[in-house]
């Protein structure tokens, strides 16, 4: 039987400085998608590569005084050192300078224009050049006459050009996105994408450019050089030969599986794209997942404005892995999440070098002491104890299939960590340094000890996609060497683990770091605050050396009346708008007894998506109170500033199970 197979893309990176954090973020879950298939049996082709073309690229190597090809082969060859330290899986790296990507460009240009999709006309117009991207009047309009994008003045231009008959395909397009809901993924961006663009009806595309060189030329009219999107998106097609001699890869795994792009990309990828595929009768993707952006003090990192962390120097001092953990757990990939220093460090030390580091080192040192170092039988259960971790490992594999189906990386490492931090409590649970006081609880202590060593074999099967060094650490530990006691498949049974077989002791998973020491160092390599353009704050918000104006305390009360208040933590299962309201967002709050509605005015801050999963805490005694014919049974505590610029709603460091009290 055929291996199913798996197509999974990055976008493909701008050389115009090298790459940051954010870059890394999106290519980092794309690795973890793309070895998780791996790991689950699909013949996987993951591709990355540089979108070498256009004018910004042209006027920042003549800044440079150096040619375009020579800027980007130095940045480019960055890119690849940077994916090789991320331990980036790869498979292939495309450039949009490569003879057999603008080959294929220039063909499927030309046949679109033999179609007549592609036609030749005028065109007058406004232009973001750091984004490549023409806007129109109304777009222009609602963002203030900036690149809605970026926030950066934009430029006229008047030129001859070519055309795609966008507006041919605009509602076949419709209906493709109604038809296929999870075509677009998080739903809400499929949402946006109609509602701003597709519904109020598309212009048809300038497709080509004559004011600057570099670019592919339109081969039967070389004035023109193709715009650098159309140029762009066709990488996910060159790299597999598609339109050449040898397109086996493109008979293979196109249509691709999914696309991973940053949110502010959607619109190439989900209007643009699939209109050029459908006029050149090639399906379309069967996902395309729009991942939010890693912000910096609210900020968007942009390379041109320089607030970047830069992901070289966190790998040199924390290694890989804890620098990949980070970036698939701590964000949810289809919101925004602030980067900050001081949960980088809270993370690492809590989750890699407490809990997982910790088990690790406990359990084997124990086999070691109380064993000699050789895996013990595990023939005397004891159910209440050990049903608090058998269980849940069993069913993890299910699990994180679930999530990485539905694309929720995060969720799927977030598992994973769970079954580590119960692990911790089995051992509270069932103290084996008690149990070792009386020779009569050998066989139950060698049960315990083998119970954990099997969490912990099943833990790193489960992580060889995400932390890519530390699994054969776990492994080497635990003393496996057989392979298929590494396969996923093998992790759908609890057992597997061979008894007798010897323990070895290593070093510390992740070493415990010093929190003041080197939040000193990691903010000293950060930018200024209020360098950067802002993203998603919809106003000005104060700048940072400006102390915020404070209300007054109110009068002093009595612990008797703080007491009457009950708060608790509560986790965010739905969210959604409430019609009609603007300010209101309602809230499916999980309260570990019960499940609530609660309306917020927050709206002007957040949208949905962004909450969900999050951990809040609500006033729970507050009485039920109607608003816009819903009732709201509780209240959302947040945090805002006289101005209500910036509003945040409280949370909690580490995770917490919702229902608990806060006090
Ligand atoms: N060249 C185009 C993509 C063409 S794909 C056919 C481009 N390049 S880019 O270098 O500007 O951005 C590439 C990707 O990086 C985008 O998906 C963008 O969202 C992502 N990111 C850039 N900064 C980011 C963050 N701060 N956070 C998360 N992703 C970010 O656009």
């Amino acid at each position: 039987m055929e291996k199913k197979t798996f197509y999974i893309t990055t976008p493909i990176y701008y050389p115009s400085a090298n790459l940051h954090i954010g870059h890394t973020y999106c290519t980092v879950n794309t690795d973890a998608m793309a070895r998780y298939k791996r790991l689950t049996g699909y013949d996987t082709y993951f591709l990355t590569g540089a979108d070498e073309h256009g004018q910004k690229i042209e006027r920042k190597a003549a800044e440079k005084g150096v040619t375009p090809q020579e800027y980007v082969d130095d940045i480019v060859s960055g890119f690849h050192k940077l994916w090789e330290l991320m331990d980036i899986s790869n498979d292939g790296f495309v450039r949009t300078t490569d003879d057999y990507h603008i080959a294929c460009v220039q063909k499927a240009f030309k046949k679109l224009y033999d179609k007549g999709d592609i036609y030749k006309s005028s065109y007058k117009g406004m232009y973001c050049t750091p984004c490549e991207a023409f806007w129109t009047e109304t777009q222009l309009k609602e963002s203030g006459g900036v690149c809605p994008d970026c926030g950066r003045p934009v430029e006229e231009v008047e030129e001859e050009s070519y055309f795609l008959r966008v507006s041919k395909y605009a509602p076949r397009l419709i209906d493709y996105i109604n038809e296929h809901p999870d075509f677009i993924q998080p739903a809400s961006r499929a949402k946006e994408m109609l509602n701003n663009f597709l519904l109020p009806g598309l212009e048809d595309l300038c497709v080509s450019r004559s004011t600057f060189k570099w670019g592919v030329p339109v081969d039967f009219d070389d004035k023109h050089i193709i715009y650098v999107w159309f140029d762009a998106v066709l990488n996910y097609l060159s790299k597999l030969g598609y339109l050449s001699d040898n397109d086996e890869l493109y008979r293979k795994y196109w249509p691709a599986d999914v696309h991973f792009v940053g949110k502010e990309i959607m619109r190439f990828h989900t209007i643009i794209w699939p209109i050029i595929l459908m006029a050149l009768d090639v399906p379309l993707p069967k996902h395309v997942y729009g991942h939010g952006w890693l912000v910096l003090n609210g900020s968007k990192m942009s390379k041109s404005v320089g607030n970047v962390v830069d992901p070289v120097k966190l790998v040199e001092r924390y290694g890989v892995d804890a620098v990949r953990y980070f970036l698939l757990s701590e964000f949810s990939f289809g919101s925004d999440g602030n980067f900050d220093n001081a949960t980088l460090i809270t993370r690492i030390n809590s989750d890699l070098a407490n809990d997982l580091g910790n088990l690790l080192s406990r359990t084997v040192a124990m086999i070691e002491k109380y064993f000699d170092g050789v895996i013990p039988p595990h023939d005397t259960p004891v159910p209440e104890q050990d049903d608090t971790i058998i269980p849940a490992a069993s069913a993890l594999a299910d699990r994180i299939e679930e999530s990485m189906n539905a694309f929720h990386i995060n969720e799927a490492i977030g598992d994973i960590f769970k079954l580590v931090r119960l692990c911790n409590k089995y051992i509270d649970l069932t103290a084996p340094w008690l149990l070792a006081k009386d020779e009569a609880n050998k066989a139950r202590l060698g049960t315990v000890l083998y119970n954990l060593a099997e969490c912990l074999r099943i833990i790193g099967v489960a992580l060889q996609p995400f932390l890519t060094r530390t699994s054969p650490k776990i492994f080497a530990q635990l003393g496996i060497t057989d392979e298929a006691l590494m396969s996923f498949d093998s992790i759908h049974t609890f057992g597997l683990l061979p008894v007798g077989q010897k323990v070895v002791k290593g070093e510390a998973l992740f070493p415990r770091i010093d929190m003041k020491k080197e939040l000193e160092y990691l903010n000293s390599l950060m930018p200024a605050k209020e360098e950067a353009p802002k993203a998603e704050v919809k106003e000005e918000a104060p700048k940072a050396e400006e102390a915020p104006e404070l209300p007054e305390m109110l009068p002093e009360i009595g612990y008797d009346d703080f007491s009457k208040l009950d708060l608790r933590l509560a986790k965010v299962v739905a969210c959604e708008e409430v019609p009609k309201s603007k300010k209101l967002l309602k809230f499916t709050l999980d309260l570990g007894t019960e499940q609530r509605t609660v309306l917020s005015g927050i709206k002007k801050w957040f949208s949905p998506d962004q909450l969900v999963g999050k951990t809040v805490v609500v006033v729970a005694n507050l009485a039920p109170k109607m608003m816009c014919g819903i009732e709201s049974h509780g209240m959302i505590l947040c945090a805002s500033d006289a101005g209500d610029v910036n509003l945040s709603p409280l949370t909690v460091m580490s995770e917490m199970a919702a229902g608990l009290k806060v006090r």
